[in-house]
C-alpha cells in the first residue's frame, strides 16, 4: 500500500486514530512543539519539525511550504494527510503531491469554514454539524469531498463537548477514508 505522511501541530488524538488504524505511516510533520510529536515518537514513527518561526504579517508562506516539500521529499510518500495542522500551506505542496493532500474538518463543508468551526456552528444555533474528509485544495477548507458524517448538536452543548463529540467521529471516518484513498491509488497504478 502507498505510504503517508501525516500533518500535525495540536493534541494528536487523529494522528493517533490513523496510526491505530495501521495506515502505512512514513513520518509525522509538525510546525511547533506539540502532543502529536509524543504520539508518533511512542509509537515508533518519525517525526520532521519543520518550525514555523513567525505567525505574524512576517510569514513568508511559500518558502515555509517549500521547507516541508524538501523534508517530506526522502520519504517517497503518496498522500500527505492533515490531521489538525495549524499553518495553511502555499501552493508547493499542492504542486508536489497534487489532488493527494487530504484534510478533515470539523464541520460539513462548505458550511462553517476556518479555525473556528465548532464555535461558529455553535453560535449559529444549527440542531446539526459533523465533520467532512476532502482533498485540500489552495483554497482553505475547500475541495472535493470524500466523506462527511453528521453530528447532533446537544442542548446544552459548549465548544468543548461538541468539538470532542465530533473528533470521536473524524477518528473513526478519517482513517478508513484515508485507506479507501490509498486503496483507490493503488488499484489505479496497478
Ligand atoms: C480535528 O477536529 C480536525 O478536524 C481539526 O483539528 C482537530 C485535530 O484534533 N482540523 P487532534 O489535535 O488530532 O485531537
Amino acid at each position: 500500500m502507498p505510504r503517508i505522511a501525516v500533518l500535525a501541530s495540536g493534541t494528536g488524538s487523529i494522528l493517533e486514530a490513523l496510526l491505530e488504524a495501521g495506515l502505512p505511516t512514513a513520518v509525522v510533520i509538525t510546525d511547533r512543539a506539540c502532543a502529536a510529536e509524543d504520539v508518533a515518537l511512542a509509537r515508533g514513527v518519525p517525526v520532521r519539525r519543520v518550525e514555523r518561526a513567525s505567525f505574524g504579517p512576517d510569514f513568508d508562506r511559500n518558502a515555509y511550504t517549500c521547507d516541508v516539500v524538501e523534508v517530506l521529499a526522502p520519504y517517497g510518500v503518496s498522500v500527505v494527510a492533515m490531521a489538525g495542522f495549524g499553518t495553511v500551506l502555499g501552493e508547493a505542496i499542492h504542486r508536489a503531491y497534487s489532488g493527494r493532500v487530504l484534510n478533515t474538518h470539523p464541520s460539513l463543508l462548505p458550511a462553517f469554514k476556518g479555525w473556528h468551526a465548532v464555535a461558529d456552528a455553535l453560535a449559529a444555533g444549527v440542531d446539526e454539524t459533523g465533520c467532512t474528509v476532502h482533498v485540500a485544495t489552495l483554497e482553505v477548507d475547500d475541495g472535493p469531498v470524500l466523506a462527511q458524517e453528521v453530528v447532533e448538536v446537544l442542548p446544552g452543548e459548549t465548544v468543548k463537548t461538541l468539538h470532542e463529540r465530533i473528533k470521536r467521529v473524524e477518528r473513526r471516518l478519517y482513517p478508513a477514508t484515508v485507506r479507501r484513498f490509498l486503496e483507490s491509488l493503488e488499484e489505479a497504478s496497478a
